[in-house]
């Protein structure tokens, strides 16, 4: 399948997906879109620019460009333009690193990211635009949000799991069975050794509120 990148960051997520399509050779990488004006019309990662992805649609039936894949860090932006790319009749094909692991019992969600060297155990489901960086390992029967951004080097132990729009920190742990609610943020290394309440901050081991004052809403 011929694919828009959304997102153009040259030193961001845009080269790790298009790198990930070239190595895996399941789709190919025909240009990106971004929202960035400065950006249309000029050539990141020797692919060219088309533009904003709301002004594009006729651009990308011309080269014919059927899915798209968001590389947003930002996720509620990332779930704002997967419903646009939706909208326009792209699919949202999933892209998995040939290095990665993925068990036959497990399933990830259209327009999910998994990235080099990650393991994902069998009962795992991972839903749609979730992103798994490269080294963690999603075990048994582990539940991963939506639009969700994970590690990398993240441990989600057996039967934990998360809501909607989680960011989980580089090297953190989940302990087993514990649950990460709905816009929660996980410092790098910190440790999750019970359910947390929705779109707060938690940093440490034991991972405590970063300030309980805070949210991350
Ligand atoms: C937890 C986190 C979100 C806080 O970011 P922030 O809101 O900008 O907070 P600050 O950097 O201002 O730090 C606030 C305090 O928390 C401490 N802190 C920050 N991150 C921490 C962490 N991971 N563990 C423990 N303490 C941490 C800081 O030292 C600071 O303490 P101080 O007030 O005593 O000086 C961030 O530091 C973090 O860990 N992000 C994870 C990023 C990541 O791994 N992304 C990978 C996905 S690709």
């Amino acid at each position: 399948m011929k694919l828009v990148i959304v997102g153009a960051r040259a030193d961001g997520q845009a080269h790790v997906v298009l790198e990930c399509i070239e190595e895996s050779g399941a789709h190919e990488a025909v240009a990106f879109a971004d929202e960035t004006p400065r950006l249309k019309g000029q050539q990141v990662l020797g692919l060219p620019v088309l533009g904003d992805p709301n002004e594009v649609a006729q651009q990308v039936q011309e080269l014919g460009i059927t899915g798209a894949f968001v590389a947003v860090g930002d996720m509620q932006a990332r779930a704002r333009l997967a419903e646009l790319c939706s909208s326009m009749g792209l699919s949202l094909p999933t892209l998995v690193h040939p290095s990665a692991y993925v068990s036959l019992h497990a399933q990830i969600g259209a327009g999910g990211f998994v990235g080099a060297g990650v393991v994902v155990l069998p009962g795992a489901v991972v839903d749609e635009l979730a992103r798994i960086n490269a080294g963690t390992v999603v075990s048994h029967h582990v539940h991963v949000g939506g639009a969700n951004t994970i590690g990398p080097n993240a441990t989600l132990a057996g039967r934990s799991s998360t809501g909607a729009f989680v960011l989980l920190g580089a090297g953190c742990t989940l302990l087993p069975e514990v649950r990460v609610a709905d816009g929660v943020t996980v410092g790098a290394g910190a440790v999750v050794t019970r359910d947390t309440p929705p779109n707060v901050t938690v940093v440490g081991m034991p991972a405590k509120p970063l300030d309980p004052e805070r949210t991350t809403a």
